[in-house]
C-alpha cells in the first residue's frame, strides 16, 4: 500500500520534511437520512429542523435532509430544511429514476444551495440479484438520472452503490460517464462496510489514476462499520485524495452505522502533521450535538465511545491521573475543551491514586496535610473496593470525618 508515511513523533526527526499544503475536506452529513435509518432512530420534522440547525452550526458543508420520496413526511422534512436551514448545502437522496428524482428535486429546491444525490448500484451482485440489469443499462440510467438531477439543483452527487466490491474496469466507467453526465461529486461507497482502509486506498487511487476526467469532480467517502472499519476507511480515502467525507453524529446509521462524523473531524485535526487537511467544523459543538443527536433518537453512545463518550476524557489510573497532574500531554492528545467538554475528569476510584485524592479535596475546598490525607485515602481505598463509583460527597463524608477525629 501506498499510504503516506506515519508522521515521526516529535523529536524524532533528524531531517526537515518540506511543508505540505493543508487541503480543505468538505464534510457531509448525512445523520438525517442514512443516520435515521438506523432501526428506532426516527425523527419527527420539529426534530429534524433541531438537528439540522445544529449540524448547519456546526459547520457541516452538506446536510442530507432526507429521501424525499420515502414518504411524505421525509419530503416535507427536506422542504422545510431547505427553507429555513442557512450556511450549508441541503441534498436530498434519489434513486436513479425519474420520479425520485424529481420529488429530490422539489424538496431542495427552496435551499440557498441545493444537491440532488442520484444513486444506482454497480457491483455484480447487485446487478444480477437487485436490478437484474446489464452494465449497458446501468450507464444509460446512470447518465440520464444525472442528467435530469442537474437541471433541478445546484450541484449533483452520483453515488455507484456497493461501489468498492464493483469491478475496477466498470466502475471507472461508470463514473466516466457521470461526471461527463454534469455529477460534480463522486461518491464512492462501501455500502456493506466490507473492504479494508488498504483496499479503499487502491480504490481511490485506482480512480485518480485511471478516470480521465476525474478532476471535473470531489472525490468522497462513504462507509459502513460493519467490520468496525469506517473511520478508518474513510480515512484511508482522505489519504489517497478524496475531498468530502460522508458521516453521521455518533456514527449512527443502517446497520452497524456509518464513519463517526465526530471521529474523522477529530483524526485529522489532531494529526494533521500526517493528514494536511483541515475542514470547517467548529469542534467545540461536538459533545453538545452528539448529546442533542442521542436525546433526539433514543441511541445511547457508550461511555468508551471516542470523542464524545462519557469516558473519552476520563482517567482512573493513579499512574495515569498522576502524570495528568504533572502534565496533561502525557495521556491526553487532545484537550476536552476543544470538543466541548468543560475539563478532564480525573475519575475517583479503585485505581486512583494520593495526587488525585489531594487534588479532588483541594478543589472541594479541603487542605489536608500529610497525615490528615493519608488516613482519608486508606478510608477511601476501603470504600472504592465496594462502590463502582466515588463521588465528591463521599470524598466529603470522609474527609470530615478525619477532621472531626483529629
Ligand atoms: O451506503 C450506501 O451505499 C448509501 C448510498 C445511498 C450512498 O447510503
Ligand atoms: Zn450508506
Amino acid at each position: 500500500m501506498a499510504m503516506p508515511e506515519t508522521a515521526p513523533v516529535p523529536n524524532d526527526s533528524v531531517t526537515e520534511t518540506p511543508p505540505q499544503p493543508t487541503r480543505q475536506i468538505r464534510i457531509f452529513d448525512t445523520t438525517l437520512r442514512d443516520g435515521e435509518q438506523s432501526p428506532g432512530a426516527s425523527m419527527n420534522l420539529a426534530e429534524k429542523l433541531e438537528v439540522a440547525q445544529s449540524l448547519a452550526d456546526l459547520g457541516v458543508d452538506i446536510i442530507e435532509a432526507g429521501f424525499p420520496i420515502a414518504s411524505p413526511g421525509d419530503f416535507e422534512a427536506v422542504q422545510q430544511i431547505a427553507r429555513t436551514i442557512k450556511g450549508s448545502t441541503i441534498c436530498g437522496l434519489a434513486r436513479c429514476n425519474d420520479k425520485d428524482i424529481d420529488a429530490a428535486g422539489k424538496a431542495v429546491g427552496p435551499a440557498e444551495s441545493s444537491r440532488i444525490h442520484v444513486f444506482l448500484a454497480t457491483s455484480a451482485i447487485h446487478r444480477e440479484f437487485k436490478l437484474r440489469m446489464t452494465t449497458d443499462e446501468i450507464v444509460r440510467r446512470a447518465v440520464a438520472g444525472v442528467q435530469r438531477a442537474v437541471s433541478l439543483c445546484d450541484d449533483v452527487e452520483f453515488s455507484p452503490e456497493d461501489a468498492c466490491r464493483t469491478e475496477h474496469d466498470f466502475l471507472c466507467r461508470v463514473v466516466e460517464a457521470a461526471i461527463d453526465a454534469g455529477a460534480t461529486t463522486i461518491n464512492v461507497p462501501d455500502t456493506v462496510g466490507y473492504v479494508t482502509p488498504e483496499e479503499v486506498f487502491k480504490i481511490f487511487d485506482m480512480l485518480r489514476n485511471r478516470v480521465p476526467n476525474i478532476d471535473k469532480a470531489v472525490l468522497s467517502t462513504h462507509c459502513h462499520d460493519d467490520l468496525g472499519m469506517a473511520v478508518a476507511n474513510s480515512l484511508a480515502a482522505v489519504a489517497a485524495g478524496a475531498g468530502q467525507i460522508e458521516c453521521t453524529i455518533n456514527g449512527i446509521g443502517e446497520r452497524a452505522g456509518n464513519a463517526a462524523l465526530e471521529e474523522v473531524v477529530m483524526a485529522m485535526k489532531t494529526r494533521s502533521d500526517f493528514y494536511h487537511c483541515q475542514t470547517r467544523i467548529d469542534t467545540k459543538r461536538l459533545v453538545p450535538i452528539s448529546r442533542l443527536v442521542s436525546s433526539t433518537t433514543g441511541i445511547n453512545v457508550q461511555r468508551n465511545k471516542a470523542i464524545v463518550g462519557r469516558n473519552a476524557f476520563a482517567h482512573e489510573s493513579g499512574i495515569h491521573q498522576d502524570g495528568m497532574l504533572k502534565e496533561r500531554s502525557t495521556y491526553e492528545i487532545m484537550s476536552p475543551e476543544d470538543v466541548g467538554v468543560a475539563k478532564t475528569d480525573l475519575v475517583l476510584g479503585k485505581h486512583s491514586g494520593r495526587a488525585a485524592l489531594a487534588d479532588r479535596a483541594q478543589s472541594l475546598g479541603y487542605h489536608l496535610d500529610a497525615e490528615q490525607l493519608q488516613t482519608v485515602f486508606d478510608q477511601f481505598k476501603i470504600l472504592a473496593d465496594k462502590k463502582k463509583e466515588i463521588y465528591d460527597g463521599d470524598i466529603i463524608a470522609l474527609i470530615r470525618q478525619e477532621i472531626r477525629a483529629d
